[in-house]
């Protein structure tokens, strides 16, 4: 049976939710699922903003003959071709052979790839600026590369002031019924998953999203339509200025995460102690993160919220321990930069993990490392707790300049 809701008179959320896939793209935990966000604009013609994914293609072509009650479905808007998007556009071409899609040269070549598909006479090639008319309703493509794959384009539509914004915007979850962003509580609720959507997906191309964001300023916005996650029709600065932070890898708060490993305790503890005293000084919302326990894509959402990063980890067959390694070479893939980050190291006969982090922060741009580094050999001794405090203070002088 249908499932739809309305996002204006003439546009319908035809889209799918899923609670059911445990990882997104097989990496990310999703244990709130994930929903497939997918638009349709009934004018005189009638488009589709993108399709979903496979596992709700048979919700969403409910939802579609529901809408259309008959009608044809004339264009099929192709804003993304990353397979939770485009699964749907074999079946739909079968469902409606005028159909015709709508996308940008990129498009068509991942279609192809993609797909072994007869599109003669079935596209229309855009390119940037063109615009499509529905009737009242007038579609302008905006060509948004990276922001998550080098297809991406963004469709504006001019009568209502509607972004369709594939990817950006876009948070992990499945909508509990609730789409818009003022029928939930974002900050609490939803923040969290969209950072760590954003950090994980396209943290990588902050230059990008900035281009994009560019582009934006010159469209009144009344409603974005990302295709994961809420609709956003309320304080859309709210949002923007997420992005506007999250791309300059500005930190969005000025806050210290610990991150540790730790085999037997002691690393740990050096991590507790340092974030009890910083506590003792002030420092309030500390979060201390088990990298053994914690999921890699969460360490990097807090790395992207948080302006201190304290990293500590034992050292492990000479090197840096495994799990901290994935982290530091994730940040570096992820382009994270522009952070404070302080070293605390553990080895029982060679300890040579702080001396390896040290030479991969070096990779990354724009990081500062505060003195001193600290080096535990085996278990913290009364000239650690001193050079733990001397840590703190570190902290605190650094976080005061902010
Ligand atoms: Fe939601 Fe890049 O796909």
């Amino acid at each position: 049976m249908y499932c739809t809701r309305k996002i204006t008179d003439a546009v319908t959320w035809v889209g799918g939710y899923d609670r059911r896939l445990a990882l997104f793209e097989n990496l990310f935990p999703i244990s709130r699922g994930i929903t497939y966000n997918s638009y349709l604009i009934s004018d005189e013609k009638t488009a589709l903003i993108d399709t979903v994914d496979s596992s709700v293609t048979r919700q969403f072509l409910e939802n579609i003959h529901y809408v259309l009650r008959g009608r044809s479905l004339n264009y099929l808007v192709i804003n993304h071709m990353e397979p939770d998007h485009c699964a749907g556009i074999e079946e739909l071409l079968l469902h409606f052979p005028e159909m015709k899609l709508v996308g940008n040269a990129k498009t068509f070549a991942f279609i192809r790839q993609f797909y072994d598909l007869n599109l003669d006479g079935r596209t229309l090639v855009i390119k940037e600026g063109t615009t499509l008319s529905l009737g009242t309703h007038t579609l302008r493509f905006c060509f948004a590369p990276m922001v998550h794959w080098p297809e991406v384009m963004m469709t504006y539509e001019q009568k209502e002031k509607l972004l369709f914004s594939a990817d950006a915007f876009g948070s992990f979850g499945a909508l509990n019924g609730n789409l818009f962003n003022d029928e939930v509580d974002f900050a609490r609720d939803w923040l969290p998953d969209a950072r760590r959507y954003y950090g994980n997906i396209v943290g990588k191309y902050g230059a990008q999203v900035q281009a994009a964001l560019k582009k934006l300023t010159d469209m009144e916005l009344r409603m974005i339509c990302p295709l994961h996650g809420p609709v956003w029709r309320t304080n859309l600065d709210y949002f923007l200025d997420k992005y506007r932070l999250w791309s300059r890898y500005e930190p969005e708060e000025h806050a210290v995460a610990l991150i540790y490993g730790s085999m037997y305790g002691d690393t740990e503890n050096a991590v507790n102690i340092l974030a009890s005293s910083l506590a003792e000084s002030g420092v309030k919302n500390i979060a201390v993160y088990d990298i053994s326990t914690t999921h890699i894509s969460t360490l990097i959402a807090e790395a992207f919220r948080c302006s201190h990063l304290v990293l500590a980890a034992p050292t492990y067959n000479g090197g840096i321990y495994p799990a901290m390694l994935n982290l530091l070479h994730d940040m570096k893939a992820l382009n994270l930069q522009n952070r404070t980050m302080a070293l605390i190291e553990n080895g029982s006969w060679a300890p040579a993990s702080a001396r390896q982090m040290r030479s991969l922060l070096g990779e990354l741009k724009q990081i500062e490392l505060l003195e001193p580094v600290i080096t535990v050999k085996s278990a913290i001794k009364k000239e650690n707790l001193d050079e733990l405090l001397q840590l703190k203070e570190s902290i605190l002088s650094s976080l005061e300049k902010l």
